[in-house]
């Protein structure tokens, strides 16, 4: 079934008509991505999919790059080598969560979900690769579009990048988005400098001396250092970081003891940090090791720190920026349009790619709570407003229109 009445609310007379024209097959390739989820470096149907599809429109494209990685690249009537290279990437993985939504495209797979819109990104960045290559004539330069695998981690950009995937022709500047059901359809969140947080992992064991919880001073209480831990940690964002700065530090997970009488020999914890300036790369993991350190060394506890920077932050390139910033505001007339306050301390690895070349990653609104399409991200009852869909390609294609000038 295929959705043909547009939300009242959204205003897609900006839209050209021949974009316009493929939602429908935007919606069937969206729900097609949806109904066969794929994990990180698993998206064996997705890529073929695209392969496919790319292979019948005659696309000249490479695959298998970093597992399921598939670069399609779109040359334009100058193909000097002073002529510009943008690059589009979208990313293909499903997440492990059991869909709760009742819809005719729900997923097929048990336990696996799109509950995160990346079956929309992959629908928009095919859509945009038909499109160019069927206006190449009037394109003057050339577009790589980057299908990435495993953005949920473990994370597929980076390999991607090794494997040579900005090189030959090499990428001058980078776009990508993400719909985005923490804004209103009709909405776009951009803005130069930082969008989205990092993201490092931490994982601590505490290694004490247990016995009788009525004899204490034979003991060394694994659960009180850990707490006196858990406390200590909280004051690197209250007092090590310029309030100016945000930072997150969360300890999501604590686990000690076997019974209400013993004195715990371990304790096990864990934990995320997020942050936004690129100068604290490094700072927390140095912070958190003094102060577990000290802790331990004042209770005659010993640990085992393990710390692993995920993704740096998402930092916008402000040309770039701007450039998506004045083009949405042509695409997307609503009374909000284009949102500049939308940073989350939700992380990405699109950092990589914008760690290489400038680029600019944005939001794409997609909640509608009239059609009660607004769960949030990663929620079994996700899912977003298709109306969205041409909106995006619409925005790609005016920023390569922009950015060749
Ligand atoms: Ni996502």
């Amino acid at each position: 079934m295929v959705s043909t009445v547009p939300n009242p609310s959204v205003n897609l007379s900006h839209v050209r008509q021949d974009i316009r024209a493929l939602q429908t097959h935007l919606v069937e390739w969206r729900r097609q991505f949806h109904q066969k989820p794929e994990l990180g470096f698993q998206e064996k149907l997705t890529a073929d999919f695209i392969s496919q599809k790319l292979q019948e429109w005659g696309i000249e494209h490479h695959t298998e790059i970093a597992k399921t990685g598939i670069v399609a690249i779109i040359t334009g009537k100058d193909d000097s080598s002073q002529s510009q290279v943008l690059a589009i990437r979208a990313d293909m993985d499903a997440l492990p969560i059991q869909e709760l939504n009742e819809v005719p495209y729900r997923s097929q797979h048990d336990g696996i979900m799109h509950a995160c819109g990346h079956d929309g990104h992959t629908a928009i960045a095919l859509a945009t690769a038909y499109y160019l290559h069927h206006h190449r004539e009037s394109l003057n330069g050339t577009v790589k579009i980057i299908f990435q695998p495993a953005e949920e981690g473990p994370g597929g950009a980076k390999p991607m990048i090794e494997a040579g995937v900005l090189k030959n022709p090499d990428v001058d500047a980078i776009i990508g988005l993400h719909i985005w059901n923490n804004l209103p359809l009709g909405t776009i969140g951009v803005r130069p400098g930082a969008l989205m947080a990092a993201i490092e992992l931490f994982s601590c064991q505490i290694f004490g001396k247990g016995g009788h919880g009525a004899i204490p001073h034979q003991t060394i209480d694994s659960v009180v250092v850990a707490a006196q831990i858990v406390n200590a940690l909280q004051t690197i964002v209250a007092r090590n970081v310029n309030p100016i700065d945000s930072a997150v530090v969360t300890v999501g997970e604590l686990h000690a003891g076997t019974a209400k009488n013993v004195i715990a020999d371990t304790a096990k914890m864990g934990g995320t940090v997020r942050y936004f300036n690129p100068e604290f790369a490094g700072f927390f993991h140095q912070r958190m090791e003094q102060i577990i350190a000290g802790i331990c060394q004042s209770h005659g506890a010993n640990y085992h720190l393990e710390y692993q920077s995920l993704y740096p932050p998402v930092i916008n390139d402000p040309r770039m920026a701007e450039l998506v910033s004045s083009v949405a505001q042509t695409v997307v007339e609503t009374p909000v349009g284009v949102v500049p306050e939308c940073q989350t301390m939700g992380g990405e690895d699109m950092s990589f790619f914008l760690e290489q070349v400038p680029g600019c990653y944005f939001f794409l609104g997609s909640a509608n709570p009239e059609k009660n399409l607004a769960y949030p991200h990663h929620h079994p009852r996700f899912d977003f407003d298709e109306t969205v869909l041409p909106m995006g390609v619409e925005i790609f294609v005016r920023c390569v229109e922009k950015f060749f000038g």
